[in-house]
């Protein structure tokens, strides 16, 4: 038997070593808010046609799965706009070989779809929320409704998902006077909370990025004034450095691409809505995936080939820098 039928091809090794288990995947770039550190005021959307329809995304993610990927988040934009969103979410579910199908949602939409989503093979949720103050989320949103957020991560929360995880992004001078109340609120739902450091992702005009920078390390400080702070060796796998809430059940993540390089552990691609592999978030580098499941329907085959070529031009690390916009996506373009 020769060796290769032995080490078949299910794992994604980089020139790195970096072996990557874990797709980012873009169901949509168009979203019911208007987050002004994601998004310019005036955004255009990409055409229909330009989105990868449900059997593509079905047979990019069958490829990836065949591949190795054994964790796949959906992503926007936000994904339960995407209409088609519970047949994708059945039909990944059911990959052999995937292990877990997650999705990063604003939550505006849970109230009605958190027991389909279940129910369809979703296994747990990342629901963003950035402020607590409904005038200020509204702000910060540009239209969203705050309560009908924290209404739907009720919803989540009684139908039994995993443990749900809050992401905030912290912008100074904006929310993050807010740290304390957002880890509160997480601690007394019984859920875990993530920090993340603004990324210079395309150019908006509400505010500049540099002003509005502020590190991991001094909402760290800022917690620790209030809370005891356990240093927790756990890790899942991705950028978020973990820390536990003394007497809770909530951890604390700190995502910092700003300040703190995580690259070395990077585990993860992503695909945009329109089907291009994004190799790393901070690079422009990308395969078209899309040209190839148009041009050649079917050819799994190909596809697969052409993903571990592109994984071998995975970049070693991001360089971001707050001061210039050197990537012009969007993050509802990259797949939050
Ligand atoms: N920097 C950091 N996080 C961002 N997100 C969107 N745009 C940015 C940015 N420029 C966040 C969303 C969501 C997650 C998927 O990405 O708030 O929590
Ligand atoms: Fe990986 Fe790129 Fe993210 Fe760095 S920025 S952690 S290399 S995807």
């Amino acid at each position: 038997m020769e060796a290769t039928a032995l080490t078949q091809p299910t794992s994604l090794i980089d020139p790195f070593g970096r072996s990557v288990d874990y797709l980012r995947l873009s169901v949509t770039d168009r979203c019911n808010l208007r987050c002004t550190y994601c998004m310019a005021e005036e955004m255009t959307f990409l055409p229909k046609q330009q989105i990868l329809s449900l059997e593509e995304l079905r047979d990019a993610a069958t490829a990836f799965v065949e591949l190795g990927i054994r964790k796949i988040r959906l992503t926007g934009g936000e994904p339960l706009i995407r209409r088609d969103i519970l047949k994708l979410v059945s039909s990944l579910s059911a990959l052999p070989g995937l292990d877990e199908l997650t999705m990063t949602t604003n939550g505006l939409l849970l109230p009605t779809m958190a027991q389909p989503l279940k129910d369809a093979g979703i296994s747990r949720l990342n629901i963003s929320v950035d402020s607590l103050k409904a005038e200020r989320f509204k702000q910060l949103t540009r239209v969203g409704d705050l309560s009908q957020v924290l209404e739907g991560i009720h919803a989540a929360n009684a139908v039994g998902f995993g443990k749900i995880k809050l992401n905030a992004v912290i912008l100074a001078g904006f929310n993050d006077d807010e740290v304390i109340d957002l880890a509160r609120f997480a601690v007394d739902n019984g859920m875990d909370i993530s920090f993340i450091e603004e990324m210079p992702l395309g150019e908006i005009s509400s505010h500049k990025r540099v002003n509005t920078q502020i590190t991991s390390a001094q909402i760290h400080e800022q917690l620790a004034a209030q809370f005891t702070m356990v240093d927790s060796a756990e890790t899942t796998g991705g950028p978020s450095r973990y820390m536990r809430v003394a007497n809770s059940d909530s951890k604390v993540g700190f995502i910092s691409p700003m300040s703190n390089n995580f690259c070395e552990s990077c585990n993860r691609v992503r695909m945009t809505a329109e089907g291009r592999l994004l190799l790393c978030l901070g690079n422009q580098d990308s395969l078209d995936l899309r040209e190839i499941l148009r041009s050649h329907p079917g050819d799994a085959e190909l596809l697969k080939h052409k993903i571990v070529q592109a994984i071998g031009n995975k970049p070693e690390r991001h360089h971001f820098d707050p001061e210039q916009v050197d990537i012009v996506r969007f993050m509802n373009m990259t797949g939050g």
